[in-house]
């Protein structure tokens, strides 16, 4: 079997964190079941180009208990657990994903999984697609999956321009994915970035959020939660609005820079913080990017107009500018809930990565009649997962009476 990783001996490790994130994965766990007793995608190749962590690993192994063959590569080269590639090596997955890797050995690695000649994609972000409409137009392509907003806002950037030649399922527009991995994941999981890396306490800091999408809702929220001072930067009336209404102060970036303690980018967009900004910072800010690309913060020109670097904890880079103020970066400005954590735990991915499954079950079912373009899930498998995880977590759910049915579907009663 071919494969790309970083040390094959690390297998055993990765194979206890897989088995740990799997018990929390109980909706994931009943579909790999159902997938395995009825040989789903018997004769099936599937290609995925994601996050390579034990909740991935756990999505692999239920396609390949379903009678895939699975190729999988990594959708950022900082985010890859290379303990969970050498485990999914070891259980027969080829895995193409080292940590750290250069630019070009992970765009050698999508052509590695896409030489497998997949029948479907999955892809987080996009690149993998890109490649298959700028590089390897003539490849054949049943459909795919993108798990992320920045991935979706390409496909239908693609779809408009009428270039798009696959069918495409937008798995973060599911309610199950982008109300709960989006919000409490991304929430949650960049904090942890930020305090692995930098261990400080976020009670009493001045914390500027870009961004009030889910993602910024989630982390604005979770600062706060932690008893941060929270500032929202958002362009959006209606979002800077209710961040507004949610407690958050709402500001410019040139209004947030001079007050920020720990600035996190969610926005999707480029250059949010930029040399001007840098130069009103307090020394020891923290920045820290929460979008999928590594384009948020401007490090380029902060590297410009530093004096010097220096690595001064795992994941936090230290830049000294003219006047001796210090900047901290963490994780090289790439996505810091996977750069410098282990991204979201297996209790939200759980709900994104049952999306995902049925996603690959559906467009595998409705190929035939599915034009090129981009699709949401059936709300029902969005109601499913969500029953399937309620039900896990312990919770119940109100059924109506014939009453409440009737008057629920009458116009006539009024009082
Ligand atoms: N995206 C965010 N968190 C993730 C995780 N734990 N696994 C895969 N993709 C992710």
């Amino acid at each position: 079997m071919d494969y790309d990783i970083t040390d094959l001996g690390l297998a055993p490790e990765g194979h206890r964190r897989i088995e740990w994130a799997g018990r929390r994965m109980p909706v994931l766990e009943a579909i790999r079941a159902r997938f395995e007793a009825e040989q789903t995608f018997e004769g099936k190749r599937i290609g995925a180009c994601m996050h390579v962590t034990t909740e991935t690993a756990n999505l692999m192994l239920a396609l390949k208990a379903g009678g895939a063959e699975v190729a999988l590569c990594a959708s950022n080269p900082l985010s890859t657990q290379d303990d969970v590639a050498a485990a999914l090596v070891d259980a027969g997955v080829p895995v193409y994903a080292r940590r750290g890797e250069d630019n070009d050995t992970f765009y050698s690695h999508i052509h590695s999984v896409l030489d497998t000649e997949p029948h479907i994609i999955f892809d987080d972000g996009s690149d993998m697609t890109t490649v298959l409409h700028k590089e390897r137009a003539s490849q054949p392509i049943v459909g795919g999956m993108e798990e992320t907003t920045t991935g979706v806002i390409r496909l239908r950037a693609m779809a408009e321009d009428g270039v798009l030649r696959f069918p495409v399922v937008a798995v973060n527009d599911s309610d199950t994915k982008h109300l709960f991995d989006n919000r409490h994941g991304t929430g949650q999981s960049s904090l942890d970035g930020i305090l692995r890396a930098a261990n400080i306490l976020f009670a009493g800091r001045t914390v500027v959020v870009a961004g009030y999408g889910d993602c910024g809702w989630g982390i604005a929220d979770r600062a706060k939660g932690l008893g941060a001072d929270t500032v929202v930067v958002e362009k959006d009336p209606v979002r800077a609005l209710s961040a507004a209404m949610n407690g958050h102060r709402v500001m410019t970036t040139d209004e947030a820079a001079p007050i920020g303690d720990v600035f996190i980018t969610a926005t999707g967009n480029i250059h949010v913080f930029r040399a001007e900004h840098f130069l009103s910072m307090q020394d020891g800010a923290i920045l820290a990017n929460a979008g999928h690309f590594d384009v948020e913060l401007d490090l380029v020109a902060l590297d410009r107009i530093s004096e010097s670097r220096r690595e001064i904890r795992d994941n936090l880079e230290e830049y000294v500018l003219a006047d001796g103020r210090r900047l901290l970066v963490v994780a090289e400005g790439r996505l810091v809930n996977l750069g410098a954590a282990e991204g979201h735990p297996a209790d939200v991915m759980d709900m994104s990565f049952a999306d995902q499954a049925l996603a690959a079950e559906w467009i595998f079912a409705n190929a035939e009649d599915l034009d090129p373009g981009v699709y949401v899930l059936p709300e029902e498998l969005d109601q499913e997962v969500a029953r399937l995880k309620l039900e896990a977590m312990g919770g119940g759910l109100e059924q109506l009476t014939p009453e409440q049915e009737k008057y629920l579907a009458s116009w006539q009663e009024g009082t």
